[in-house]
């Protein structure tokens, strides 16, 4: 096959990663826990061309610079693999507004890691995906599998790799509260990378959260949703935490974002069990009860106001499309 399509959707880590052991594997400073959502996925067509270059186009657009540089470079490891030196043509179509912190790389390297590896001829196993859209994107290694997936650290290309986690509990949901859609001034990979080198809260960061990756594990394993939202809150906000510590400070959160966390708790408080997190962005992710989704939306849209909410239940992996079709 010369010509491969294939649709996946971001995940929001209920433990956070941030921060890398190896910047050019994307080894991460600790392992992490996501959901993978059911809304905005992107769709990628690889296509092999018999051009001088690679194109690849975003939304209509042909990107260049440091974007189609992260694209190229996981194009050159599957043209390694697949043994040849033939170039390609990436189209993708993003469901979600780029770079707001909603997760859009995640979905784009995944999309690309199986689209690509078919293109190409390659059959790859889902470990094998993982690992190659890692090297594009760290979270995306969590995209390629659906609902709670957890990413393992690992020291080495091999190791460092995310698998599926199963879920007994009821069904989850997250409602992905949208303050901003602009796209934000930080991106995730200069703010972790910089918390790294500047904050002195990095190392404390680092040894709590590999803590509650373990604590989040079991909180999976017993299907404990109140456990695994309290974690889940509290992974994000230490995160946030490491990086306020950085300098210059690096800062994602406003005023908004803050009022959210104080309206999921007031929820809690009045027995509505909903877990706030978020991102590098200032939009807020709240994961409740799938059945409870709707209750949570209308009582935070009472509390706050000019919020755009949409609600995700858990997603699928990352699949190939028959040619022609379009996801749903
Ligand atoms: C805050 O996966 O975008 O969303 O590996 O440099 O591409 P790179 O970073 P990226 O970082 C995601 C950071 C986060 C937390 C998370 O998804 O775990």
């Amino acid at each position: 096959m010369t010509r491969a399509t294939a649709v996946a959707h971001p995940n929001i880590a209920l433990v956070k990663y941030w921060g890398k052991a190896d910047r050019e594997l994307n080894l991460p400073a600790t392992g992490s826990l996501s959901l993978t959502l059911g809304i905005f996925p992107t769709t990628t067509t690889v296509e092999l061309t018999e051009e001088a270059t690679d194109q690849v186009i975003l939304d209509g657009a042909t990107l260049s610079g440091e974007e189609s540089a992260r694209v190229r470079a996981v194009l050159d490891l599957v043209r390694e693999r697949a043994g040849t030196g033939a170039h390609a043509r990436v189209t993708s179509t993003n469901t979600v507004p780029t770079a707001a912190g909603l997760a859009s790389s995640a979905a784009a390297f995944a999309a690309l890691a199986k689209a690509s590896s078919v293109a190409y001829g390659l059959s790859l196993s889902d470990a094998e995906l993982s690992r190659l859209a890692r090297r594009g994107s760290g979270s995306a290694c969590r995209s390629i599998f659906g609902g709670l997936a957890r990413w393992n650290q690992g020291t080495s290309d091999e190791t460092s790799v995310a698998e599926p986690l199963e879920w007994k509990g009821e069904d989850l949901a997250m409602v992905v509260a949208v303050i901003s859609s602009a796209r934000k001034k930080i991106g995730s990979r200069a703010g972790m990378n910089h918390t790294v080198e500047t904050s002195p809260y990095f190392e404390g960061w680092v040894r709590s959260n590999a803590a509650l990756v373990e604590r989040a594990s079991r909180a999976v394993a017993e299907a404990d949703f109140t456990s695994l939202g309290e974690i889940a809150e509290m992974s994000a906000l230490r995160m946030h935490a490491s990086m306020l510590g950085a300098e210059p400070p690096v800062r994602y959160l406003t005023g908004k974002s803050f009022a959210i966390f104080d309206a999921v708790q007031a929820l809690r408080e009045e027995g509505l069990e909903a877990y706030a997190s978020a991102d590098a962005g200032p939009n807020v992710k709240i994961l409740c009860r799938s059945r409870e989704a709707a209750l949570v939306t209308q009582s935070l849209r009472e509390r706050i106001e000019d919020v755009k909410m949409h609600v995700a239940n858990a997603g699928p992996g990352a699949y190939l499309l028959d040619e022609g079709e379009r996801p749903s």
